[in-house]
């Protein structure tokens, strides 16, 4: 009867040590593994291919030759001795890495002792590490504490102030995961802003949001859908992306170059294709164009110019642009608008304000040289939805669109100046005028036909050179698809996206409504031929 007793609790025993969990019973030692349900990641001890320092606990992709490290545990505190290392999830709740000799290097802080029993640590088809109770309660996951990587699924906060979703930090080598200078996240002085950080200074920053809840990007060749969502989880906002079904491995990485880069795997080559990188080279760089100076991405090869109204102030852009006309400050003054622009840094954001109530606080302050205004209508669960961005003093880190995207910048100049200005654009605008409405027939004709159009495309810009696969003379003259495809198509495809991309079912599930509303209201989504270019700003 005994033995009986023993042999049934031996067999439950073998079904729950299924080799993608932990449990107190079984610890992960060196040379062990824990592989994802669905085979595709991996978690366990791992040297990098040149390093003396020692080993780490990690996760990788499982399937993909070239070994590739999405998390690692202990990456400031190698295990010295290799083969000694070992995991271990704690009657407590708590994953444990310790060496020989009983050191802990790294450990989660859950100090969860209600008995719980029957805890266990699982490694889901995600890449996500969890610590489940027995009633399938998460307590802990590794998608909260990112080392360089975002993976599908996961979220970027647009503020870091919670110590719950820390910062991306780089990898000090191409064989050291120890924590680098590099680091990227949300602005905590504004909420609205992903920067990249060199130490403490900045030296890259994406625009201030202005509400948007999706970006898609389409690759024709392949079906290749991804989406960036920016979701609201109890009134703070994350950047979140997922792929289709069948998509290639997909990650978000921050280089140990401090570069931020968009990643897929081309099973063809054997190697990441790297589709999207910040900064550009070129002037994308933060506040490379210096006070009043923009990064213009419409020129053919981007580089800097002034905002109207200024002139280089110096031989080059280095100590950025000076007013042509003083301001007078009162009635002196008047606002010119500037379309397509990456906003500047150093804002301040005023709440609850209308666009008219935006323009006179501005107007109204002396020292406030610009504004912009979005409503977010429906980014926001929180009443106080418009938002009012403010300058007072220089304009720093500024930059201009190529593709249609960014927002209005309301520029305070002298009124003398913007008369000047204006008198330009009443030539400009019929010739304007007459390209968008040739633009929307075609737009209107690709939607109905629904047929590849083909163009020649005579340049593809600085992004497209970026892609490691391809050399920039071979893209010259190319024919590549229309970069559009029209609503319905992106809904039909989305349906398709897998489960397992999505964190919080109930909650994505909310946000993807909103989703599909913001791309009607758009009609169109701006999406990608080949190559995988993209929007400077909707995109990380
Ligand atoms: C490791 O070091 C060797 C020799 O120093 C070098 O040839 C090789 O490229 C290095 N491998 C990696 C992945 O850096
Ligand atoms: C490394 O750990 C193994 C196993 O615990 C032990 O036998 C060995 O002596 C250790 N080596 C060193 C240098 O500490
Ligand atoms: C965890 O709890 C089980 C059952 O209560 C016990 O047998 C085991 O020794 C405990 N493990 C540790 C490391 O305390
Ligand atoms: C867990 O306990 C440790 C030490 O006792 C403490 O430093 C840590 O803050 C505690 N963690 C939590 C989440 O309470
Ligand atoms: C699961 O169990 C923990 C502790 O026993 C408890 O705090 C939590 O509320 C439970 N969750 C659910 C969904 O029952
Ligand atoms: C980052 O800062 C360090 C020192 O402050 C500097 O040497 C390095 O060039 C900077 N990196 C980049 C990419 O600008
Ligand atoms: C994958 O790589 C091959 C060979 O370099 C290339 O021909 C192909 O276009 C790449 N696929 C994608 C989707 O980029
Ligand atoms: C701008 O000019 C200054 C002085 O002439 C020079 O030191 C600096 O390197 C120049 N910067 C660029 C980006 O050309
Ligand atoms: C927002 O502004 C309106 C009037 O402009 C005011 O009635 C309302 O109380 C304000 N709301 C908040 C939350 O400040
Ligand atoms: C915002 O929500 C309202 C109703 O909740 C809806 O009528 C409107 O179309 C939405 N606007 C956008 C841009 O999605």
């Amino acid at each position: 009867m005994a033995a009986l007793h023993v042999v049934i609790l031996l067999s439950l025993i073998c079904i729950c040590r299924s080799d993608d969990r932990l449990t107190p019973a079984k610890p992960l030692s060196a040379g062990d593994k824990l592989v994802s349900s669905n085979g595709v990641f991996a978690l366990g001890f791992f040297s990098p291919t040149n390093s003396t320092v020692g080993s780490y606990v990690g996760i990788w992709y499982n399937n993909i030759p070239k070994r590739t490290y999405v998390w690692v545990a202990n990456r400031d505190k190698p295990i010295t001795n290799a083969s000694s290392g070992k995991l271990v999830v704690t009657n407590n709740s708590d994953l444990v890495l310790s060496d020989s000799q009983g050191r802990t290097l790294w450990t989660t802080m859950n100090n969860f002792t209600t008995g719980a029993t029957g805890t266990s640590a699982v490694l889901l088809d995600s890449g996500n590490f969890v610590i489940r109770l027995p009633n399938s309660t998460d307590i802990w996951q590794s998608f909260h504490y990112p080392t360089d990587t975002i993976l599908p699924g996961m979220q970027l906060p647009l503020s870091t102030d919670d110590d719950l979703y820390t910062r991306l930090v780089a990898w000090r080598g191409p064989d050291d995961p120890a924590t680098s200078d590099y680091s990227m996240g949300g602005d905590s002085s504004s909420d609205l802003q992903v920067v990249i950080w060199n130490g403490t200074r900045p030296y890259w920053r994406r625009a201030a949001w202005d509400g948007a809840l999706v970006t898609a990007l389409y690759q024709s060749s392949t079906g290749f859908i991804m989406t960036q969502t920016t979701v609201d989880i109890g009134g703070k906002f994350y950047l979140t992306f997922t792929v289709s079904d069948g998509s290639p491995s997909t990650r978000l990485i921050l280089h140990y170059t401090g570069m931020f880069q968009f990643l897929a795997w081309n099973s063809t080559s054997s190697s990441w294709n790297v589709f999207i990188e910040r900064p550009n080279p070129s002037c994308d760089r933060y506040a490379y164009c210096g006070p009043f100076g923009y990064c213009d991405a419409t020129e053919t090869v981007p580089k800097c110019n002034c905002l109207s109204g200024f002139e280089p102030d110096g031989v080059n852009f280095s100590q950025g642009c000076r007013r042509k006309e003083e301001l007078t400050c009162g009635g002196g003054d008047s606002f010119s608008t500037l379309s397509g622009m990456k906003t500047p840094d150093k804002f301040v954001y005023v709440r609850n304000r209308s666009f008219d109530q935006c323009e006179a606080e501005c107007r109204n302050n002396c020292a406030c040289t610009a504004y912009a205004f979005s409503n977010m209508k429906n980014g926001s669960t929180s009443s106080d939805q418009a938002r009012c961005l403010i300058w007072l003093g220089k304009l720093v880190d500024t930059g201009k669109f190529r593709d249609g995207s960014g927002e209005n910048l309301y520029l305070r100049l002298a009124s003398s100046t913007v008369d000047r200005e204006s008198n330009v654009l009443k030539i400009a605008l019929p010739v304007i005028a007459s390209i968008l409405i040739l633009a929307c027939i075609s737009l209107a004709w690709i939607c109905k036909s629904r047929g590849k159009l083909r163009i020649k495309e005579t340049k593809n810009k600085y992004t497209g050179q970026l892609s490691k696969n391809s050399k920039s003379n071979e893209l010259e003259n190319e024919t590549i698809e229309l970069p559009y495809i029209c609503f319905e198509d992106v809904v039909t495809a989305t349906d398709n996206f897998s489960d397992y991309n999505m964190l919080g079912k109930g909650g994505f599930g909310k946000v993807y409504k909103k989703v599909a509303m913001k791309l009607l209201s758009k009609g169109l989504v701006r999406v990608l031929g080949k190559g995988l270019t993209s929007s400077e700003m909707e995109w990380f």
